[in-house]
């Protein structure tokens, strides 16, 4: 895709298409007035007929206008006017993005109404527009064996109006990126447990350090991961067929003395069966869902190699398969992490916490600035937050703020629980320093409990994306999710 930035009237543009905003009430917006103009007023009389009422998401195209070069005008529901906002903004160009790779028109003008330059400056259109457009582009990698229908006709995208050209095209090129890392993340994630297994993982992400030059890539074989003394990550990897695999990823740009990293650590369950403690039939098949934090991980790499971004990042990627093999770590086992204490295993689906506690701890001998995991941790986490908002938890107030207001402007949010002491008492036993799991009730903040057992002294934050990662039913597939919020901390971290 090739994206810009228009700057004559839009009449003589010679695009296919413009995309114009209504308002509700069929109420033309400020942009399309000059191309109504140009037309005759035949927009105008168009709306009167009252066929597009304006709401959110409607569309309408319409070709052959007299007095305008492109071919097509493309009419977008933008809703109520006085409430036009950066989401509803998006909402808006997502519809006509989708409407439009419906169609062979190669290329368009964008020129939907903005809200204040407060809520979408012309660097954040020009993010949104190259987001949103990849996201539209985006077809799932399935294994039909019927022909793929062929590939929608759109090359060229253009935004305006604009009063910082430069700005709106920097927006572009990074929310291209962000687009491609999406991709990345949700061609991983949507492959089945039986191709994408932690071996697959790692091979995936050698593949990607070799396309760029800002990436090193380090594997643990199951050896070597003995010699770290990962013994959480081993049990949860010991009743599976599939060996285990950690992976370290390093991206850094340029600099010879290196500033201490920021360290995102996936959590890579390559199939979550639940092991001994073995989870309903039903839905099961989601688990295979379960590597979408690590999927993050070499998304957000992706983007900072891609873009070159002026900071020193490292991925920490646990990747296991949990199955429940004859030598399958059972309830009731004690196990030694790599930290040193031990933990009693009451329950072998709460696996996640095992294999990112040892990670956690790997990441200290970077020294990081930052230490951000990811992981499908809890169904606690889909009851307290639903689907839209993605846990966060930690220890470092200014981190978390920042990642809420990463969230907020990357229309990926996140919400905050309550990491309190009291919650610690959940996790007691009587015979290992702690167990994994702590009931039921606050099962989402006992997760991140156990967490916090390996993150002391760490600048730490927990991202919990069990409600967010993936879509179920008929729109089953990975959401790309939270790579945009990453994306954005990561870009803001790298302007600062
Ligand atoms: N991978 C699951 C969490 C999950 C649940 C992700 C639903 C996405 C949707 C995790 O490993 C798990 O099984 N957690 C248990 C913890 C419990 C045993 C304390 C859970 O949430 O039920
Ligand atoms: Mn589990
Ligand atoms: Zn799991």
């Amino acid at each position: 895709m090739e994206f810009g930035v228009w700057t004559k009237g839009l009449p003589t543009l010679s695009v296919d298409c413009l995309v114009l905003g209504v308002f509700e009430e069929a109420r033309l917006g400020a942009q399309g007035g000059s191309v109504d103009a140009a037309c005759a007023g035949r927009l105008r009389k168009l709306l009167a007929r009252g066929d597009f009422s304006g709401r959110a998401g409607e569309t309408l195209l319409v070709a052959d206008l007299p007095g305008i070069t492109a071919s097509h005008v493309l009419l977008i529901g933008m809703g109520q006017a006085k409430q036009l906002q950066r989401r509803s903004w998006r909402k808006a160009w997502s519809a006509a993005a989708s409407a439009l790779m419906r169609t062979r028109i190669a290329s368009c003008a964008v020129a939907l109404d903005r809200p204040d330059a407060k809520e979408l400056d012309d660097y954040y259109l020009g993010r949104a527009v190259a987001e949103l457009t990849g996201a539209a582009l985006y077809r799932i990698n399935d294994l039909k064996t019927a022909r793929k229908p062929p590939p929608p006709a759109l090359k060229r995208v253009l935004v305006g109006p604009v009063r910082r050209a430069a700005a709106a095209e920097r927006g572009l090129t990074h929310g291209d990126a962000v687009a491609s890392a999406q991709s990345v993340q949700r061609d991983l994630a949507n492959l089945p447990g039986n191709i994408c297994t932690p071996t697959y993982l790692a091979e995936q992400a050698r593949a990607l350090a070799k396309r760029h030059p800002s990436l090193k890539v380090r594997v643990l074989d199951e050896a070597a991961i003995r010699r770290e003394k990962m013994g959480c990550l081993l049990a949860v990897s010991q009743g599976s067929h599939q060996p285990p695999r950690f992976i370290v990823l390093e991206h850094q740009a340029g600099a010879k003395k290196l500033p201490p990293p920021i360290v995102l650590v996936g959590k890579g369950v390559t199939f979550d069966s639940g092991g001994i403690s073995l989870k309903d039939p039903p839905g099961m098949d989601e688990m295979k869902f379960d590597m979408s934090g690590a999927a993050a991980v070499i998304a957000a790499l992706t983007l900072a190699a891609q873009l070159r971004l002026p900071l020193h990042l490292i991925g920490l990627i646990a990747a296991v398969e949990n199955m429940p093999g004859g030598r399958a770590v059972k309830p009731g086992d004690i196990v030694t992490s790599a930290s040193g204490q031990t933990v009693e295993i009451l329950n072998t689906d709460a696996e996640g916490r095992l294999i990112l506690s040892d990670a956690l701890h790997y990441a200290r001998r970077f020294h990081p600035a930052a230490v951000i995991d990811i992981a499908t941790l809890t169904g606690a986490c889909v009851v307290a937050l639903g689907h839209h908002h993605s846990g966060v938890m930690g220890n470092d107030q200014a981190l978390l703020r920042e990642l809420l207001e990463a969230g907020q402007r990357a229309d990926d949010r996140c919400w905050q629980l309550p990491l309190t002491e009291e919650y610690a008492e959940q996790l007691k036993s009587n015979f290992a320093d702690f167990a994994n799991v702590g009931g039921r009730d606050g099962g989402a903040i006992t997760a991140a409990t156990f967490l916090g057992k390996f993150t002391q002294g760490l600048r730490w934050a927990h991202l919990d994306i069990a409600g967010t990662a993936y879509q179920s039913g008929a729109a089953k597939g990975s959401t790309a999710r939270p790579t945009p919020l990453l994306a954005d901390f990561l870009l803001k971290r790298a302007a600062r």
